[in-house]
């Protein structure tokens, strides 16, 4: 019988399609290019794979600019393929799992151009958020809203018969229109899109954005620091549930389908709300993403992620890295460890030690892999790759970069291509120039050089996914913190009993004697003695004897 609870205990693989691999040589990574790796990922030993949007779109903000939620983008292949690979996939026992960006499309959607033909008013501009603009010519925006990647929310069109239009409301870039999911048609219109890709063989969605859907139609103005909530006119409404109420009820008529909600909000109360019964499966973790490298924070979001989700009866995620943010090698290399959106370019003028990034970052994936739930792992996190900060201007593609004149270097340090082989660039990614530069100091980074060597990223990777899959006691489960000292992590995973033919995450139960998995973080500055065990699982480096040094972290084997 099929685990339909598979998502509770998931180690699921974010694959950025344009940065994978150039199946057809133009420099830009496509489905053809997934298809001929997937041996590696289920090599890897990951359960699914989280594709970044694939869809049809202008690229303005790589993909998240949809203009047919039906199809496959040319520069990625056809449907067809996408067919083909959803069952290659289930054929290796990989699920998939989409992206779908439901809060805004691309100024190019059909419907935002029947928009523009049509007239103010009409039922074509109600599926968006047209309105006049102020002041006596009308040439001021609606309200001073600020888009999330800098300047103004509002764009203004000009009508049909060439007069200075209305305007329409984008909190991302202007080429993003935001939908109005007051509008019936818009409801309608995503629950038949979740039907095609789940009809498709689907067995997940991510939501893009999935806080910001609702708006207040009266538009008031945002004070500095308001919280998101009820009270804020675009982040976190309330009536926002009502749309994931839908979208479960119609998840639940098909088997084992999960849904994933992308939200930033600091609310704990109020992001367990998405979770509870009848709406979301699962919300990625973004306070552990975003958290320094520190034992007493780490425990601190750790507890809060499973106090947050207990009452809910949700599973927790676990995320180190993706593609908005710094990859983890380079954060832990600085001296302030921590990363947020809103202050990347502080983060990228700090100096990296890659060496003191890369431990800690085998350290951190030996902690992630042993929480309870599931784990995502973002393509190239498993080489570990490093946040390129010296692209050149000319080169750079993110909106964010653009639309900041520079004051935020953006996003595509993360989103560099993988290097796959060989000794320079484009490491086998493609034939062609890349679509982003590859340092050429990848070259020890590539599949091909950690490939079965001892020590090497992938192969830490590959053995702690190897365990987490074999282990009745890692995944999904309880956990229980064992004393240790200042700058230390202790849990043991296990006394856990899955009985034969229970499908799902098991039960708390008598445990298996000498079946549990024991984790040890040292984040600390000095050697720590190892606790009682019965055997080495896995460590992140190399020991000292029974001292574990710092910045590493071990899996033993439980004694008891
Ligand atoms: C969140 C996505 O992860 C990000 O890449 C995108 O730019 C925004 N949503 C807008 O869709
Ligand atoms: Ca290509």
């Amino acid at each position: 019988m099929p685990d339909l609870a598979w998502w509770r205990s998931a180690a699921i693989y974010q694959l950025y399609v344009r940065s994978f691999a150039d199946g057809n040589g133009d420099g830009i990574g496509d489905l053809a290019g997934v298809r001929a790796h997937l041996p590696y990922l289920a090599g890897l030993g990951i359960d699914a794979i989280w594709f970044n949007p694939w869809y049809p779109s202008p690229m303005s903000d790589a993909g998240y600019d949809i203009s047919d939620y039906r199809d496959i983008d040319p520069v990625f292949g056809t449907l067809a393929d996408a067919d083909a690979l959803i069952a290659e996939a289930h054929a290796l026992g990989i699920r998939i799992i989409i992206d779908i960006v439901p809060n805004h499309g691309s100024d190019r959607h059909p419907w935002f151009l029947g928009a523009l033909a049509a007239s103010p008013g009409s039922a074509e501009r109600d599926r968006f958020w047209f309105r006049p603009g102020r002041g006596p010519a009308g040439d001021l925006p609606p309200n001073d809203w600020q888009s999330i990647f800098g300047g103004p929310a509002w764009t203004r069109i000009t009508e049909p018969d060439n007069s200075p239009g209305q305007w329409y409301l984008h909190l991302f870039a202007p080429e993003q229109p935001d939908f109005n999911w007051a509008n019936p048609a818009v409801r309608a219109e995503f629950e038949d899109v979740l039907r095609f890709w789940f009809d498709r063989g689907a067995d997940g969605i991510r939501i893009d954005s999935a806080a910001l859907l609702s708006k207040d139609a009266a538009l008031p103005e945002v004070t500095p620091d308001q919280p998101p909530g009820p009270a804020h006119p675009h982040t976190d409404r309330d009536d926002v549930h009502e749309i994931y109420r839908s979208w479960r009820a119609l998840a639940d008529g098909y088997q084992g389908r999960v849904l994933i909600g992308e939200i930033w909000i600091p609310d704990a109360a109020r992001l367990a709300r998405y979770m509870s019964p009848g709406e979301l499966h699962t919300v990625f973790n973004f306070p552990y993403l975003s958290c320094p490298w520190d034992a007493a924070r780490l425990r601190e979001v750790i507890d809060h992620t499973l106090a947050l989700h207990a009452p809910v009866g949700a599973a927790a995620t676990w995320v180190l890295s993706n593609h908005d943010v710094d990859r983890i090698v380079s954060r832990y290399g600085r001296a302030d460890t921590a990363f947020s959106l809103e202050r990347r370019a502080y983060f990228h003028s700090l100096p990296t030690d890659l060496e003191l990034g890369t431990r800690r970052a085998r350290a951190a994936a030996l902690l992630t892999m042993a929480l309870p739930g599931s784990v995502y792992v973002y393509q190239g996190e498993e080489l570990g790759l490093w946040e390129v900060q010296d692209i050149p201007d000319e080169r750079r593609q993110d909106p964010i970069w653009r639309r900041t004149h520079g004051a935020d270097p953006g996003r595509d340090g993360s989103r560099v291509p993988l290097p796959w082989a060989g000794a320079e660039p484009p490491f086998g990614f493609s034939p062609g120039e890349p679509w982003l530069p590859q340092p050429k100091e990848w070259r020890d980074l590539t599949v091909e050089a950690e490939a079965g060597k001892p020590g090497s990223m992938l192969e830490l990777y590959r053995a702690a996914l190897a365990l987490r899959r074999a282990e009745p006691g890692l995944g999904d489960g309880p956990m229980t913190w064992l004393p240790a000292g200042d700058g230390v992590l202790a849990f043991d995973r296990g006394h856990f009993y899955r009985g034969p033919g229970v499908p799902g995450p098991g039960v708390p139960g008598p445990g298996v004697p000498g079946a549990g998995v024991r984790c040890v973080v040292n984040v600390s500055a000095t050697a720590v003695r190892l606790p009682e065990h019965a055997g080495l699982l896995l460590a992140s480096g190399p020991l000292d004897g029974e001292l574990l040094p710092p910045d590493s972290a071990v899996w033993l084997r439980r004694s008891s």
